[in-house]
């Protein structure tokens, strides 16, 4: 990330969502009414146009010629997340972790969230700006979502969360959405290990790359250019791994996998047969694991 600066790729995802959310009510996957507050500019102008009726095609067009796959994959992914997280209120959770929260407007936009205590876990320099944001748009912060400032390469959740009131004997869902590319190995490494320490049951659902993109990323489209965009932001992908290693990663650190889904897995159930067409992102991935009991 820039140093001082809000992450700009939490700002792309903020974009994709105000667009998506700008569609007529049958043909979005969701409505995320917070996004908006949340640009800067150009973000803040391209969502505008989007915004405008005649125009509105026009610049979701834009991102997809210029960066393939992108806009599809991270709508669907929220619209998968959405669907995951409501069908996990059900079983007792209480308490939501947002690591790397960037302008996810779960806590504010989901109503059942307002039952349980959420943790919005983030970079310092992202998370000034999302509570800046807030501020203009709700006159309070609710009192279910706690902040916690903190860099992953730097610093351990071991060293944060108590202090923010997080039970580690309470049932958890652990959100790690569009961050573990961006940190060292041994940043992924401890906060998995702190995951997989919270109760038995829990669940840790968070996205990672496909070691090919890094290796051979001429096998992906469009990713000379994301690459790019990626570098400018000071946000270029590091952590990877092979899905085929991931069920063995996660089982040493504790957690069982359930479920690992690509970009053109998740794009397929929500878009259907629109998805037939979208191309790039395919090594984008969701995986959805719990916490094993303790012998
Ligand atoms: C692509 S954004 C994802 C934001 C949000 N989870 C979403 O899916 O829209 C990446 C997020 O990771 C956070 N991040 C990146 N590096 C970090 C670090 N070293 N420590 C803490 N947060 C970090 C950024 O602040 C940003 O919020």
């Amino acid at each position: 990330m820039r140093d001082g600066h809000a992450s700009r790729t939490a700002e792309h995802n903020a974009l994709f969502r105000a667009l998506e959310s700008d569609l007529p009510e049958a043909r979005r996957l969701f409505t995320d009414p917070f996004a908006r507050a949340f640009l800067t500019w150009p973000f803040s102008l391209a969502a505008r146009l989007g915004g405008l009726p005649g125009v509105r095609r026009v610049v979701p067009r834009l991102i997809d010629h210029r960066w393939p796959g992108v806009r599809s994959s991270v709508v669907a992914r929220t619209r998968l997340i959405d669907d995951v997280i409501l069908s996990s209120l059900g079983e007792h959770t209480e308490q939501l972790v947002i690591l790397g929260a960037g302008f996810d407007s779960r806590a504010y936009r989901m109503p059942r969230l307002r039952d349980i205590t959420v943790f919005e876990v983030d970079h310092p320099a992202t998370q000034a700006a999302k509570r800046r944001a807030l501020m203009r748009v709700l006159s309070d912060l609710p009192p279910h979502v706690r902040f916690v400032a903190l860099d992953f390469n730097h610093q351990t959740l071991d060293s944060v969360m108590p202090a923010a009131g997080y039970r580690g004997s309470a049932r958890t869902f652990i959100l790690w959405e569009g961050v573990t590319n961006y940190l060292t190995e041994a940043a992924v490494d401890t906060t998995l290990r702190w995951c997989a320490r919270s109760a038995p049951g829990s669940l840790v659902l968070f996205t990672y790359v496909h070691r090919d993109v890094l290796t051979n990323p001429g096998a992906y489209v469009g990713t000379q250019r994301l690459f790019a965009t990626l570098a400018r932001a000071r946000e270029a992908l590091t952590f990877r791994i092979d899905p085929s290693e991931l069920p063995a990663f996660l089982a040493t650190r504790g957690l069982a996998l359930h479920s690992d889904v690509g970009a053109a897995e998740y794009r397929e159930r929500y878009f259907k047969d629109a998805a037939r067409t979208m191309r790039g992102h395919e090594f984008y991935r969701v995986a959805l694991a719990s916490v094993r009991a303790r012998s």
